[in-house]
């Protein structure tokens, strides 16, 4: 498997459990603040969705093998809306240097076509990474 195959694999991974995740979290999500999170976490979860079949393409595209096992950091199971918020936090930065590293090796094989949707789903998750700091302040 190609280098740029495993990066793009490793990306899906994380998506893959970040489906899970915010799945998860948005059934769990109880009291006032489910208002708003499970919202949240639905939204999250399609979006990693969405990212997830933006990878699978480009694996694809490149004559990878997508793979079909979800990273295999566990999912902390809570009714504690910290520390779901904390976990969505820690995956959202694993996600974006995730998407840091495959931008480095888009660029230097010149791909600019994948290189851009890659920048789109890196800057989704820097959002999404300041959201959780804040919602965690
Ligand atoms: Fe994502």
């Amino acid at each position: 498997m190609s280098a740029l195959v495993e990066k793009m694999n490793q990306a899906l991974g994380l998506e893959l459990r970040a489906i899970n995740m915010y799945a998860h979290y948005a059934a769990y999500v109880k009291g006032m603040y489910r208002l708003q999170l499970e919202p949240l976490f639905q939204s999250e979860a399609t979006e990693s969705m969405v990212h997830a079949a933006t990878i699978r393409n480009a694996i694809v595209k490149h004559g990878g093998i997508c793979g079909t096992e979800r990273d295999s950091n566990p999912i902390t199971h809570t009714e504690d809306y910290r520390v779901m918020l904390q976990s969505a936090l820690d995956t959202e930065i694993k996600a974006a240097e995730a998407y840091g590293e495959l931008m480095e090796m888009l660029d230097e094989i010149e791909d600019r076509e994948l290189y851009d949707s890659v920048e789109q789903i890196y800057l989704t998750e820097l959002r999404s990474v300041e959201e959780m700091r804040m919602l965690l302040n």
